[in-house]
């Protein structure tokens, strides 16, 4: 059986006295939580190592949001894999689109941070999405097979079980404007098809895929509902305590 996870990208939001303090309120709102979804907080670099150490609930893990692609050296302003791994993360973000869109990070790229990450035994959480205009033009699944094949299926088979796909349709990020939950089903299943044609059905069958783009405590039901989504990377909806534990909540 394939994990569900609800992770929470906090992206550059939430001093660290605001952030202890949204990571304290999850955790005691999820106090008596007994379900089976896995919770990721990735709140930025500098609030890891207290967020990690204040937390004890064993659904709740914590995560950083980029890693660099070496692993050390002369690299003004970096963190390195190792460097999140031995502050407590166990999860890393690697591709979001923001980082794609301001950073010119490449699949490339991706594909050696990832490489990075599972080498310091965190988990990658590998994003892949279209723009709107990629949508327009009917390259949505041109777009993603590219991002799939260059940025994470050149892995053998045992590394990529440690992987997790999310698909983050660029124009649903922080638009308030969500994929339909068939939109989402859509393209999650052509990501597990993509794998399962690389490695197998198996490994295919037990990839966690999350969906990110305006998720809501109002739509994430339906879009956790469907066969092929396995949870959410959360953006904004992660800030707030009610809205990420209804969220937790939706991924039965
Ligand atoms: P929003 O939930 O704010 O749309 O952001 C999604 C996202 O980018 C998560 O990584």
């Amino acid at each position: 059986m394939r994990k569900k996870i609800v992770a929470g990208n906090w992206k550059m939001n939430k001093n660290f006295q605001e952030g202890v303090e949204l990571a304290m309120s999850i955790q005691q709102r999820l106090n008596n939580y007994d379900g089976n979804c896995l919770v990721v907080l990735i709140p930025p670099f500098v609030h890891i190592t207290k967020i990690r150490e204040l937390i004890h609930h064993p659904k709740i893990k914590v995560g950083g949001q980029n890693c660099h692609d070496k692993p050390s050296g002369a690299y003004t302003g970096e963190v390195s894999a190792e460097m999140l791994n031995s502050a407590g993360a166990d999860y890393v973000i690697i591709g979001h689109s923001e980082r794609r869109q301001y950073y010119g990070e490449t699949n490339q790229l991706c594909y050696a941070k990832i490489n990075q990450a599972l080498d310091n035994k965190l988990i990658p959480i590998y994003c892949v999405g279209e723009t709107l205009e990629e949508r327009k033009m009917n390259l949505t699944f041109r777009v993603i097979e590219q991002q799939m094949r260059e940025g994470v299926l050149g892995l053998d088979g045992e590394d990529f079980k440690n992987i997790v796909i999310a698909y983050e349709p660029v124009w649903a990020i922080g638009t308030g404007l969500n994929a339909t939950k068939e939109q989402a089903q859509e393209v999650h299943a052509f990501i597990r098809q993509q794998i399962e044609n690389q490695y197998s059905r198996e490994i295919a069958q037990d990839t966690t895929i999350l969906y990110g783009g305006s998720c809501k405590p109002t739509n994430a039901v339906e879009l956790f509902s469907q066969p092929d989504v396995d949870g959410g990377l959360i953006g904004g909806a992660s800030l707030n305590t009610d809205d990420f534990v209804n969220i937790i909540l939706a991924n039965q």
